[in-house]
């Protein structure tokens, strides 16, 4: 079992594939040129394979592949097959582009969700999002998803004055399709410009909801991220992830693989210890990750309580996002 010094037992492993991504958002990666990774940095699929087995073998119960875009990586079936054949629940956070091609990969590894990062319905405003023209490819991506009976959750980070105004049509999409749509407050990270003001916080996420429909609560499962929310009448349901307004850090279960193979003990912590050097190395690497885990902080959600709104976003002494998968 592997524990922090708060009593909170860590089951759930996000391993990031790659920092690489075949998108260029803004409020995930850095503006200036940025290098990704070379491989010979990364961790390779058998280093993968023996790191998760530790985990495993330790309590981690569920895994999440992340990126970056995970399913870029050249060698992310062989990583995926690999995994799926480990007695752990096997799931992925990717940006829907590559799922056509990779469909019979992720079924045959046992996922049998996907999370799926979306946060525009107008292919323009994706455009601009994503720099990519790749809304049609995504949008039709989900529906072969629901096709084949996969869940679906659809994660849409709110940004005031750039999607707000498109939280009505994400919940319609909602009336006749069983997916979760899943608001995210947008959080800062090194290089991604946030401001407060551009956060769209879970009550206003929540105000914008019920002048239109009727809400009712959902009964949320222990460590979720999400506050669980359905609409009488819709197919669907949505969620909301309050990091910054109300965080969840109490019930945290989430360790994090970087794809340079350094644990980050939270998704807020400037610390990492590298794991893959020592297993080069051939060191011994379950008393490193036990004390990683050990040393976490009580709660770096909300980002530094009720004085976030003061936050500097560069001043956050982090990895951006995108190297560490969310
Ligand atoms: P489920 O396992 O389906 O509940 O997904 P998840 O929320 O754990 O993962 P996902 O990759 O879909 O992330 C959705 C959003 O939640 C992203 O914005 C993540 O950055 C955020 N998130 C995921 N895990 C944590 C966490 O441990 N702490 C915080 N503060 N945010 C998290
Ligand atoms: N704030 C909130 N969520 C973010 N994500 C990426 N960057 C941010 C941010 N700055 C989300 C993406 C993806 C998930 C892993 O993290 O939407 O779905
Ligand atoms: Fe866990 Fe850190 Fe997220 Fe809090 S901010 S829920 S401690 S990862």
């Amino acid at each position: 079992m592997i524990a922090d010094s708060f009593g909170r037992v860590h089951d759930y492993l996000r391993i990031s594939l790659t920092d690489n991504c075949n998108f260029r958002c803004f409020y995930c990666m850095p503006e200036e040129d940025y290098d990704f990774t070379p491989a010979s940095r990364l961790m390779q699929p058998g280093e993968i394979l023996t790191l998760a087995r530790i985990f495993v073998e330790n309590g981690v119960k569920k895994i999440r592949l992340t990126g970056g875009e995970p399913l870029v990586r050249k060698d992310a079936a062989e990583i995926i097959s690999a995994l799926g054949k480990l007695p752990v629940e096997l799931v992925i956070t990717t940006n829907g582009t590559r799922i056509a091609e990779m469909l019979p990969v992720l079924i045959d590894a046992g996922i049998k969700t996907i999370n799926i990062s979306l946060d525009t319905l107008q292919p323009e405003k994706f455009l601009m999002i994503t720099r990519r023209d790749l809304f049609h490819q995504v949008r039709s991506n989900i529906e072969l998803l629901l096709h084949h009976k996969i869940t679906v959750k659809i994660n849409m980070v709110v940004m005031k004055g750039l999607n707000d105004n498109e939280i009505r049509d994400f919940i319609d999409w909602t009336k006749h399709n069983p997916i979760q749509i899943r608001f995210i407050e947008f959080m800062p990270f090194s290089g991604n410009k946030w401001t407060s003001n551009k956060m769209f916080s879970l009550a206003e996420i929540l105000k914008t909801v019920e002048k239109d429909f009727t809400v009712l609560p959902v009964k949320a499962e222990a460590h979720d991220t999400a506050k669980s929310f359905m609409i009488p009448g819709h197919e669907g349901s949505f969620a909301i992830i309050s990091t910054m307004t109300a965080p969840f850090c109490s019930t945290c279960s989430r360790m994090r693989l970087t794809a340079d193979g350094k644990l980050k003990n939270c998704l807020f912590s400037n610390g990492e210890t590298d794991l893959l050097t020592p297993l080069r190395n051939q060191q011994e690497i379950l008393p490193l990750i036990q004390s990683c885990i050990w040393s976490k902080k009580k709660e770096l959600g909300g980002q530094l309580g009720e004085h976030f709104q003061q936050l500097d976003a560069d001043s956050i002494n982090n990895r951006s996002m995108i190297t560490i998968g969310g």
